[in-house]
């Protein structure tokens, strides 16, 4: 991993303090930013390196927020800079509805072979986007309008994504508006009930709320992931393949935060063995320059009239060249083996953590999806950490309505960066439950084990992320 060969204290922000707005500058800058923006923290970042970021004051920190999901390479690796660089001088924006361009061709010839047999794509520049793409796919082809999708579901913040996201109220906030007509919600298995009551609540909605026949695509992601970092049953996954090929559904899996290697394969769904008939992909897939995609089955696809997707920044070339470099990385330095080691190295440490802290109920994979859940009695519980990490040199989000907290280091971090942030998050979980009176060796308050499903979903401390 290209990190463990630098020294990051050296570089101590050396080039970014000479491009760096003044304290008074950035303070009248940050009170004009809309309040509808809800962050982690005030502190301003200059620069990234590997799984380490710098604020302004020269501050190191640990980042196991990864601009939520998005450094899969971590900072600024060489070959992306390198490959952005290069790009940046040939050509920036090359536009995929006036002509083909080169690089766009050749990421479909390197992101094919990950595809999940699925073989017609499309560019865009974010998860939403990717996610309306292909809930618009999904109706043109079946010309049904109906679309379930799962409560505790995040997709996206433009209107036909956020008529299918339930993560958490905040998203609606105010008067968003009418939302899309068409979604219909069921119980994700783990958060809204166990397996067999979710598959029971999927049959009961196609008799109460929309008919079979009208259902144009069931869309899940795989490891749920702003609703609180849930990983589905592989069994429910290959009963939603059968249940969509039973009523003539498309699934769709919105592999926005899972995929790009993620959970340790490169898309969850292969983990699970399951095709999907569309997938979006985003965040990580670039390792943070903009760009998304639908990916299909060439029978959908091809129903879609010729005019009906485009976008002006979609398929960027820059963005192409970062997604290209980002796979010659991950083939060449073993990213998804190091996914599944640091993400077993994480659970065990994650685990004894459980053992000796009472607070702590659950622990969640795959890879390096990491979620932890506290007692949910312990209303509050998932931000304090976040904050008490943040204040301590690690960047580590909230996620859902119920007390959890992610981790999503870039899925290059090595062992030191893991063990330092795991042992950053550790004591301030510990600090939290001193405060909270829930000190080791005291029984849980409420739950053991893995939470209890269909409780409400009340309280939380949800980041508003993405
Ligand atoms: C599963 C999923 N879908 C869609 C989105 C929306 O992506 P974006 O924020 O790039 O629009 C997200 C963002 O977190 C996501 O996690």
């Amino acid at each position: 991993m290209f990190q463990a060969a630098l020294r990051p204290q050296a570089l101590k922000c050396s080039v970014a303090r000479t491009l760096q707005a003044s304290e008074e500058a950035r303070v009248t800058a940050a009170a004009k930013l809309f309040p509808g923006i809800k962050r982690l923290s005030e502190r301003v970042l200059v620069q990234g390196l590997g799984s380490r970021v710098w604020d302004a004051d020269g501050n190191e920190l640990i980042d196991f927020a990864s601009g939520i999901g998005v450094t899969s390479t971590g900072h600024c690796h060489p070959k992306v800079v390198e490959a952005v660089r290069e790009q940046a001088g040939l050509a920036s924006h090359l536009q995929m509805s006036v002509t083909h361009h080169d690089r766009a061709l050749q990421l479909i010839e390197r992101l094919e072979p990950y595809a999940l047999g699925l073989d017609r794509f499309f560019f865009a520049t974010s998860g939403a986007e990717a996610v309306e793409g292909a809930l618009r796919l999904a109706r043109q082809a079946t010309n049904r309008s109906g679309v379930i999708a799962f409560r505790g579901g995040y997709h996206g913040r433009t209107a036909g994504t956020l008529a299918i996201t339930t993560s958490g109220i905040g998203y609606r906030g105010g008067n968003a508006g009418p939302l899309p007509y068409g979604a219909f919600f069921a119980p994700y298995p783990g958060l809204g009930g166990d397996e067999a009551y979710c598959k029971e609540q999927l049959d009961l909605l196609v008799k109460q709320q929309v008919a079979p026949s009208e259902v144009a695509a069931v869309i899940l992601e795989p490891v749920l992931g702003e609703g609180g970092f849930v990983p589905a049953p592989h069994s429910f996954l290959k009963h939603l393949r059968e249940w969509c090929d039973a009523h003539g559904a498309l699934l769709i899996a919105d592999e926005v935060q899972s995929g790009a290697g993620r959970t340790g394969s490169f898309y969850a769904c292969e983990g699970a063995g399951v095709q999907p008939d569309i997938l979006t992909t985003a965040k990580g897939i670039a390792s943070g320059y903009p760009l998304s995609a639908v990916i299909s089955k060439a029978e959908i696809a091809d129903k879609q009239p010729p005019g009906c997707m485009g976008g002006t920044y979609g398929g960027n070339a820059v963005a192409c060249a970062a997604a290209i470099a980002t796979l010659d990385v991950f083939e060449e330095e073993g990213v998804l083996e190091n996914v599944r080691k640091q993400g077993q190295r994480a659970t065990s440490t994650l685990n004894a953590l459980k053992a000796e802290c009472p607070a702590v109920v659950d622990v969640r994979g795959p890879g390096l999806m990491l979620g932890v859940e506290f007692d949910r009695s312990l209303k509050g519980f998932a931000g304090e950490v976040s904050r008490e990490c943040e204040a301590n040199g690690l960047l580590a989000l909230t996620a859902g309505v119920h007390e959890a907290c992610r981790l999503i280091p870039p899925l290059i971090v090595n062992d030191e960066d893991l063990d330092e942030g795991l042992s950053i998050f550790a004591d301030a979980v510990k600090t939290i439950a001193d405060r909270h009176g829930v000190s080791n060796g005291e029984p849980k308050p409420h739950t053991t084990g893995r939470p209890a499903v269909l409780r409400g979903l009340t309280g939380g401390s949800s980041f508003d992320g993405a």
